[in-house]
């Protein structure tokens, strides 16, 4: 998205995933973007560019002129597969509103705590064996398995299923970075069908005999109470596992990559280990997983007094929101003991992430046990770094780290 600004503020604006130095470091990409109103841009549909905290946090908590309901142009083309039910994410009040109720119950603070120790003997078990390599890759050996295998445990599928977990959770990925209207690989698609038929019989098998589990507990909230529908169980399932898996690796790696590349930051935290929560909330608003979500304008509108068309696509930032210096005193500085720290890195308004209180909790655990058992933990010098090429979310192929 550059060359088409339909208004001046979007001049010079580019925000290109492809490009590798946008990659490698997108936040100088926003600073006009955050100096005025919403651009505007012409895309296969026009698009209105939202980038400063304001404007962000406001769009996000006005669900009835800014919609999550995809396009049908820019819809994941996995209608065929999964059926047409909403999930959560993608729907607005008061289909949105019905879907949270069925199940926040499952995501409530107490009931993470109670995940709290199997989470922990994952991030040991993960540690044990990078004690034994020394040298290692921090997202191929702890932040992406440890994700993962903490959502098999939520969901109770045995933790052996997790690589193949994690194989379903890329397919998803792999979708979002499809071009509208582009057919699906073929490989993704047999994952998919592979992922939806295993979800099918797990489902089947809870109404069999229940388990305390989460899929048991939607099975009960679809069967007794009604209050999810056919298919929306699946759906939740799905989204679970893309919401939860590729934000928490993302997470955990570009939050190691800021803690070790300011050796002071990672000395206070290491000193004082009490600042760890205020360290994860710094990590996700200085580069957090998740850089933009998408909205779409419900009736002729305007932010801050862009005018926006019915049928205009939102594009917004969240990471620009997060470096705004209009919220964010120094926002490009890493700064742990930061306060206030009100980052969108969660978002904002009916869609907050649900998980967030899970992530937190996985963040901590994996920071804790990570700095606590290697005491001399570093980068590998002038090791290459990559991060993949998505409009949606940042994150890293590889962390390469040595422990001594
Ligand atoms: C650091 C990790 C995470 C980040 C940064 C993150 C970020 C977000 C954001 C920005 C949204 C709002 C999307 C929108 O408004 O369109 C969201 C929603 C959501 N997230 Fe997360 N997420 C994380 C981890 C998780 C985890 C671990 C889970 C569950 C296991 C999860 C489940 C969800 C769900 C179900 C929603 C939809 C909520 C709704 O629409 O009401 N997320 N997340």
């Amino acid at each position: 998205m550059s060359e088409t600004a339909e208004n001046s503020a979007g001049a010079g604006f580019s925000f290109n995933p492809s490009d590798e130095k946008f990659r490698r470091n997108p936040y100088p990409y926003f600073h006009a973007l955050l100096a005025a109103p919403p651009p505007l841009f012409k895309s296969f549909i026009p698009v209105a560019v939202v980038a400063r905290y304001r404007d962000v946090s406001a769009t996000l908590r006005d669900h009835l002129h800014f919609s999550s309901v995809p396009i049908r142009r820019m819809s994941l083309p996995t209608t065929e597969i999964f059926g047409s039910a909403p999930n959560v994410v993608s729907s607005d009040p008061p289909i949105h509103t019905r879907l949270r109720r069925a199940v926040s119950a499952d995501f409530t603070p107490r009931r993470i705590r109670e995940m709290e120790p199997r989470i922990r003997e994952i991030a040991d078990e993960l540690t044990a064996s990078i004690a034994k390599k020394g040298d290692f890759d921090l997202m191929a050996d702890f932040a992406i398995p440890l994700p993962v295998m903490s959502i098999a445990a939520l969901l109770g599928i045995p933790l052996e299923r997790h690589e193949t977990f994690k194989q379903w959770s890329e397919a998803l990925m792999a979708l979002t970075s499809l071009a509208p209207g582009a057919p699906m690989p073929d490989a993704v698609r047999t994952n998919l069908v592979a992922m939806r038929d295993y979800f099918a019989e797990e489902i089947d098998k809870r109404r069999r005999e229940s388990a305390p589990d989460l899929i048991s507990s939607l099975v009960a909230a679809h069967e007794e109470g009604g209050t999810l529908g056919p298919g929306e169980v699946m759906q939740f399932l799905i989204l679970l596992l893309m919401a939860g898996n590729e934000t928490t690796s993302n997470m955990i790696g570009n939050g190691m990559l800021a803690l070790m590349r300011h050796p002071d930051q990672a000395l206070l935290v290491r000193r004082e280990p009490a600042l760890l929560p205020r360290a994860i909330e710094e990590m996700l608003r200085y580069d957090g997983p998740v850089l933009s979500i998408f909205r779409t304008a419900t009736e002729d509108t305007e932010i801050s007094g862009t005018a926006v068309e019915k049928g205009t696509g939102i594009f917004v930032l969240l990471a620009a929101a997060n470096h705004d210096p209009a919220q964010f005193r120094d926002p490009d500085t890493f700064d742990i003991l930061r306060e206030p720290n009100d980052h969108l890195a969660f978002g904002d308004g009916v869609h907050f992430c649900l998980g967030a209180p899970l992530a937190r909790m996985e963040a901590a655990i994996a920071f804790e046990t990570i700095l606590k058992r290697f005491p001399h933990l570093r980068l590998v010098e002038n090791a290459s770094l990559d991060y993949k090429p998505s409009f949606f979310f940042r994150g890293l192929n590889a962390l390469p780290m040595r422990t001594e």
